[in-house]
C-alpha cells in the first residue's frame, strides 16, 4: 500500500477504501477485512469507522495500517492480526495455537440449545476445545436460562487450553468449565459419565487435499486427520456410545464434502445411535454436523 506523508494526510475512509482494494485480489471479504483491521489499529467500532471517515488519519496511522495490509496480504487469518475473533456474539481470543472460531460452528450451539430445551440441569463435554468458543457460548447462554451447567473442555493442546481458559475467565464462565490435557475422553476426570451431551469439531480435513492459503497460518493439528478425514470423528463416535445417557445428544462437525464417506462409516455405530445429518445437504456439500442421540 502506498505510504503518505501528515501533510497529504488521507482520511479514514480513505484508508478503508485502499485497504480494501489492495486486498481484493487476497481475500473475498476485502472491505470487511480492511474495516476490521483499522478499526483494530485505531480503537474504533466499524460504525466509528463511519462517522470519522472524513477525518484525517497521521502518518503513524497509515504506516502501521500497511503493515498490517501487507499481513493479510500474504494470507494470514484477519483473527490471528487482531488477536480477536467474534463467536455467537461473544468476543474470543484467538492465537496461532488455535483454530480460528467459524460461523457455521454456531449450529452447534442451537442444537443443543435445543436439545437442553427446559432441562434445569446439563453435565457435557466439548472435545477439542481450541479458543473455548463452543463451550464457553453455550455455558453462557444456559446460564442466561439459569441452568446448572458444568462443562469439561478437552484439548491435546496445552496451548490451547491456555488460550480457551483466558477466554472461559474473560465471559465469566470459569468456574462452570474445567480443562483437561489428553486424547480425547482419556483427559476427562473431573465429570464423570454419563454425559447428557458430548459437543466435537475434531479436525476432518484429508491430509490429501488441496487447501487455501489461510489454513496454513493454523494449527495442523487443529485441520488434519487420517483416513481421508474421518479417522477423529471415528474415534468419538466409538469412545462416545460408553459415556454418552441413554437419550444423551452427540453432535460432531465433519466440514466438507464428507457425506458419502460419512454415509460408510455411520452404519457401523448405528446400534448406538439414532442418526442424522444437519448442515449442507445441496450437491456443494459444504458443511455437515452428525447428529446423533444415544438409543
Ligand atoms: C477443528 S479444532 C476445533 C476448535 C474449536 N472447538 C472450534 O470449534 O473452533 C480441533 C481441536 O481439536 C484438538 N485435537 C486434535 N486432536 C485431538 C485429540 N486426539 N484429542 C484432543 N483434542 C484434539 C486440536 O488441538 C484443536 O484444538
Amino acid at each position: 500500500m502506498e505510504k503518505r506523508s501528515s501533510s497529504s494526510a488521507p482520511t479514514i475512509g480513505d484508508l478503508v477504501h485502499r485497504g480494501s482494494l489492495a486486498l481484493a485480489g487476497v481475500s473475498s471479504s476485502a472491505r470487511l477485512d480492511s474495516e476490521v483491521l483499522l478499526g483494530h489499529l485505531l480503537g474504533y467500532s466499524r460504525t466509528q469507522l463511519i462517522v470519522n471517515s472524513t477525518t484525517p488519519s497521521t502518518s503513524e496511522v497509515v504506516a502501521h495500517f500497511s503493515a498490517l495490509i501487507e499481513r493479510r496480504q500474504r494470507g494470514e487469518p484477519v483473527a490471528y492480526i487482531t488477536g480477536e475473533r467474534e463467536f455467537w456474539g461473544l468476543s474470543f481470543a484467538v492465537s496461532p495455537a488455535v483454530l480460528v472460531p467459524r460461523p457455521e460452528s454456531e449450529l452447534l450451539i442451537e442444537e443443543s440449545l435445543t436439545f437442553v430445551g427446559e432441562k434445569q440441569t446439563l453435565r457435557f463435554v466439548d472435545l477439542g476445545v481450541g479458543s473455548g468458543c463452543l463451550s464457553i457460548a453455550l455455558v453462557v447462554e444456559l446460564m442466561r436460562r439459569r441452568c446448572d451447567v458444568r462443562c469439561v473442555g478437552v484439548d491435546i493442546s496445552y496451548e490451547a487450553l491456555q488460550v480457551a481458559q483466558s477466554n472461559a475467565k474473560r465471559h465469566d464462565v470459569h468456574k462452570q468449565i474445567t480443562y483437561a490435557q489428553g486424547n480425547w475422553f482419556q483427559g476427562v476426570q473431573e465429570i464423570k459419565p454419563p454425559y447428557d451431551l458430548i459437543i466435537a469439531n475434531p479436525p476432518y480435513i484429508d491430509p490429501e487435499e488441496q487447501v487455501p492459503l489461510d489454513l496454513s497460518f493454523e494449527p495442523r493439528g487443529a485441520l488434519f486427520a487420517e483416513e481421508r478425514g474421518l479417522r477423529d470423528v471415528r474415534e468419538i463416535l466409538d469412545q462416545s456410545s460408553s459415556r454418552l445417557r441413554s437419550g444423551g445428544l452427540l453432535l460432531v462437525e465433519v466440514g466438507a464434502g464428507k457425506r458419502v464417506s460419512l454415509k460408510e462409516l455411520l452404519p457401523n455405530f448405528e446400534s448406538h445411535y439414532e442418526f442424522s445429518l444437519l448442515g449442507d445437504d445441496s450437491e456443494e456439500d459444504r458443511f455437515t454436523v452428525v447428529r446423533g442421540v444415544r438409543r
